[in-house]
């Protein structure tokens, strides 16, 4: 059995699968890794020669994709001969929330992690071992390996030459430090049933990762781990913005109640930032998952629990859009409000389940119109998330008389959004809005003129001075 890896084949060139692969191929240059993608639009952006237009944005990927693309890191779409010259195949494709049929609105929909099982069980060839590193319900190792043995019964002529293992490895990187959570890892999780197969695996990690820090478990536990982790942290910001609100409601201030809870070693003092409410693909899903499979064994007091760390997030969310409202007298229609920030943290272009479209669609809902910036995300994105077109251009004469109905624009400065506006929102904390010029602002917005900072990162006293009105998330000083 050949347990040697020369070759591997990463199936989804995402969030994870890219970022994930550059840095195999950068510390393991004898080793050829194909990234394979059915997104030809997405395969194009990775080959791409001017690396801004990468299709991710994450510090320092560029420089990595630079020096190891068309060395030993390949972007294409040929996905047969990358299975088949593999000795070792990751899969690494999005598993979204199911939207109908059993277990809509909460289990994954494993369509994608079927097609490739599918896939390689057709194209592969001898021994190939095939790592899960998207995250996964439970058991989901199992129904890989299934489908990978019956297709072999459809293809006799094979079913000498082809085997497999499979191995969960699920992947802890978050964004906008991606790279520095894989080159310097807290962990690596290796789950699987064949220690020749975890040594051959742990062995592409050793080259940069020391081996104490590689954690050998079962299968399911370590599926089990990645699920548990996200909603373990998670639940940390749902915890600590229900505290906002009630700092909010009696005078405390969760920034000092979060240092003073944080400096307690038992609670550590990481992941305890308020915020608009937690967003990225994995929290929301994977928790949903969570809750899924407890219901599904039997459990619903487990499901409940779990489940009301969710419904705490988007109470949160509404909450935001709903003192913005209040604070500006009761109506916001056809009033202007800058929203600063789209991105569901900084340092990433991902906007997926950010808290912005939920409170960006509240506020549109109401009637206001809102002028977004975000150094990264385009407005493209922003309408895909907000399901809207942007409004017309004002400053075509045509357009001049329209009345908004609420809707929004979008501006690459961030100082044009504050013209003529009632209110800023800042909703993503990307390092450029901590030391905005808050009295340049405040010339150019229509008075009273609030500033609500759900991120923490605007300095209060430089707002106040500049006469204009303040409120942070959880300050209730
Ligand atoms: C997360 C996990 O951290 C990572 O291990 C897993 O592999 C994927 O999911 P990611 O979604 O990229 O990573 O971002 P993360 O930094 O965890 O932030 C998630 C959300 O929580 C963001 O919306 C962020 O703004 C919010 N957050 C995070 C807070 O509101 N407060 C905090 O203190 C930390
Ligand atoms: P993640 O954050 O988990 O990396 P992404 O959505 O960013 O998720 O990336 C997943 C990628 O997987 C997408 O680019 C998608 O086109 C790709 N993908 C999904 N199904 C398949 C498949 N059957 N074969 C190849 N690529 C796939």
């Amino acid at each position: 059995m050949n347990y040697e890896i020369h070759e591997i084949c990463c199936i989804g060139a995402g969030y994870v699968g890219g970022p994930t692969m550059a840095i195999i191929a950068d510390k393991c240059p004898n080793i050829k890794v194909n990234v394979v993608d059915i997104n030809t639009n997405r395969i194009n952006a990775w080959n791409s020669n001017d690396l801004s237009k990468l299709p991710i944005f994450e510090p320092g990927l560029d420089e990595i994709v630079k020096r190891t693309r068309s060395r030993n890191l390949f972007f294409s779409s040929d996905m047969e001969s990358a299975i088949k010259n593999a000795d070792m195949i990751f899969i690494s494709v999005n598993t979204p929330t199911k939207t109908k049929g059993i277990g809509a609105g909460q289990a994954s929909d494993l369509k994608y992690v079927e097609a490739c099982a599918r896939q390689v069980a057709l194209h592969s060839l001898n021994h190939t071992i095939v790592v899960e590193k998207s995250t996964l319900p439970v058991r989901t190792a199992e129904v890989i390996k299934n489908i990978l043995e019956s297709e072999q019964i459809w293809q006799k002529e094979n079913i000498e030459k082809k085997t497999f293992d499979v191995l969960s490895n699920p992947e802890f990187l978050a964004e906008g430090s991606a790279i520095n959570d894989l080159e310097n890892p807290d962990r690596v999780l290796i789950g699987g049933q064949n220690d020749n197969a975890i040594e051959a695996l742990s062995k592409i990690y050793r080259n940069w990762v020391p081996d104490h820090k590689i954690l050998r478990t079962n299968i399911w536990s370590s599926e089990l781990a990645k699920l548990t982790a996200n909603a373990f942290l998670a639940q940390r910001i749902s915890s600590i913005n229900s505290i906002a609100a009630l700092c909010e409601a009696t005078g405390a201030d969760v920034r000092e109640v979060a240092r003073a809870i944080g400096t307690d070693s038992r609670i550590g003092s990481r992941f305890l930032d308020s915020g608009p409410g937690f967003g990225g693909s994995c929290f929301k899903k994977d928790i949903l998952n969570l809750v899924y499979l407890s219901r599904h064994f039997g459990l619903p007091e487990v499901a409940n629990f779990w489940e009301s760390v969710v419904s705490l997030n988007t109470w949160h969310q509404h909450r935001i859009s709903k003192l913005v409202i209040m604070k500006l007298f009761g109506t916001i229609s056809e009033k202007k409000i800058s929203i600063l920030g789209f991105a569901f943290k900084a340092n990433t272009n991902d906007t997926r389940e950010s808290a912005a479209i939920q409170i960006c669609k509240d506020l549109i809902e109401e009637g206001a119109e809102l002028i977004i910036h975000d150094p990264k995300v385009s407005p493209d994105q922003i309408a895909i998330d907000l399901g809207l077109a942007p409004l017309p251009d004002k400053n075509i004469s045509s357009n001049k008389n329209l009345k908004s109905n609420g809707g929004w624009r979008f501006t690459k400065d961030k100082y044009s959004s504050f013209i003529g506006s009632d209110a800023c929102l800042i909703l993503t904390e990307w390092a450029s809005y901590s030391d905005i010029d808050w009295i340049k602002a405040s010339k150019i917005m229509r008075k009273p003129a609030w500033i609500f900072d759900a991120r923490s990162i605007a300095d209060k006293k430089k707002i106040c001075d500049a006469n204009l009105l303040f409120w942070r998330l959880g300050d209730g000083s």
